[in-house]
């Protein structure tokens, strides 16, 4: 029987070498090694990618889907980006080159134990929402939104994991709103894409006061590696895992890397205001980001910001135009989102018992609670 406190390791390497040599390292790092055909699922499977790599990959893929391996390590002569980008999509979770660097390999084995160290049902069990919010113009107050937003879900529950993520380049604006002073954004990330995993992110956020969790973008446009949608994926699969929501201040781009996004997400969040041209790109967005099959219908939520009742346009108009219903609105009050946005506070701070703040109070419940959404949503337009 295997000394306790070890791991179970598979190999699929068939090169005798090279099969010793990570033997070897296995068992100095007290790991059992089992036979290739033991029924026993691996702990760790470690792969030879070798000259068939796409047909290897096919195969780790569904090893990690059937469970026959809770985690791959894949070995390879090459690192080909393409590959590199698709074994992390199917959750490899290290990439190691050949020639094997012993220490490399070892510190890549540590990793592997810290991660079966973390708490059951903490970090491994969660299946977070992630919450988009995107602008159907420049202005209308998607980072307001998204911002106390996730103060909100944050501050509804006692508990409540959440985090917000910023996707606007250079002109990312959370920190300013929140009054911090982080020490990583995003780059963090892609510059180090291989090395992600829980620790490694918790590492990089920042926390607010209230709780959140905060991941700002890049303020220069040099010298960060910009993310692409295979980084979004692998970087939102791993939040979810660690947050009940991942709130993302999603801007207005639409580049392949911010459709990722919003394909990933959970709920798109298209903040509109009642003016015709902001109406009508609310429109186009909708039915492009539907008719493309990015995003179903079902998953957008329009949100009506700047609401006032004596508007030109009624709400039953908006949403004729829109071609699809309002889920929210949020009232108009420039003094009091200003005042928050100039203190770098959340509104829940600035101003608790303002209409502003109690809709959007509402609105992280109704997202939370999806069973009072519809009652709630009655209510949209009634304050
Ligand atoms: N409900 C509201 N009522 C009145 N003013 C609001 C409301 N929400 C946001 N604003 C104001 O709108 C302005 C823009 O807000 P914010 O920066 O959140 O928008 P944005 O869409 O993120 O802008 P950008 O496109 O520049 O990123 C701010 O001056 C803010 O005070
Ligand atoms: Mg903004």
């Amino acid at each position: 029987m295997a000394p306790s406190g070890t791991h179970r390791a598979k190999l699929a390497v068939t090169e005798a070498g090279l099969a010793r040599k990570i033997t070897e390292l296995l068992q100095g790092a007290a790991f059992e090694i089992l036979p290739a055909k033991d029924p026993q699922a691996a702990e760790l499977l470690i792969v030879h990618l070798g000259p068939e790599a796409e047909a290897r990959l096919s195969s780790v893929e569904e090893a990690l889907r059937k469970g026959a391996a809770e985690e791959v390590f894949l070995v390879s002569e090459t690192a080909d980006p393409k590959i590199l980008m698709q074994a992390m999509r199917i959750g490899v979770k290290e990439f190691l080159p050949l020639p094997l660097d012993a220490a490399e390999f070892k510190s890549a084995l540590e990793r592997f134990k810290e991660r079966k160290t973390q708490a059951p049902g903490k970090a491994a069990d969660r299946r977070g929402s992630v919450v988009s919010v995107f602008g159907s113009k420049g202005g209308v107050g998607t980072t307001t939104i998204a911002v106390n937003l996730a103060v909100s879900l944050a501050q509804g529950q006692a508990g409540r994991q959440v985090a917000l993520l910023d996707m606007n380049t250079l002109f990312g604006e959370i920190p300013l709103f929140l009054e911090i002073a982080p020490k990583f954004h995003w780059g963090e990330i892609t510059k180090n894409i291989e090395r992600l995993d829980a620790q490694f992110l918790q590492n990089t956020l920042t926390r607010h006061k209230t709780g959140i969790q905060v991941l700002p973008s890049p303020a220069y446009l040099n010298g960060h590696v910009r993310p692409t949608p295979e980084i979004m994926s692998r970087l939102l699969g791993l939040m979810r895992r660690m947050f009940d929501f991942v709130v993302i201040d999603a801007g207005q781009s639409t580049d392949d890397t911010s459709l990722k996004v919003l394909e990933t997400s959970d709920l798109l969040m298209l903040v509109t205001i009642l003016s015709l041209p902001c109406l009508a790109n609310t429109n186009k967005l909708v039915r492009s980001l539907s008719d493309l099959g990015y995003v179903p219908k079902e998953r957008i939520r329009v949100i009506l910001n700047r609401f006032h009742k004596r508007s030109e346009i009624s709400l039953a108009d908006a949403e004729a135009g829109i071609g699809k219903e309002i889920f929210w609105a949020i009232p108009n009050d420039y003094d009091t989102s200003m005042a928050a946005i100039n203190s770098g506070k959340p509104l829940l701070n600035v101003a608790p018992g303002a209409a502003i703040t109690k809709s959007l109070v509402e609105l992280a419940r109704a997202l939370a609670d999806p069973g009072a959404a519809a009652a709630a949503a009655k209510k949209k337009g009634l304050f």
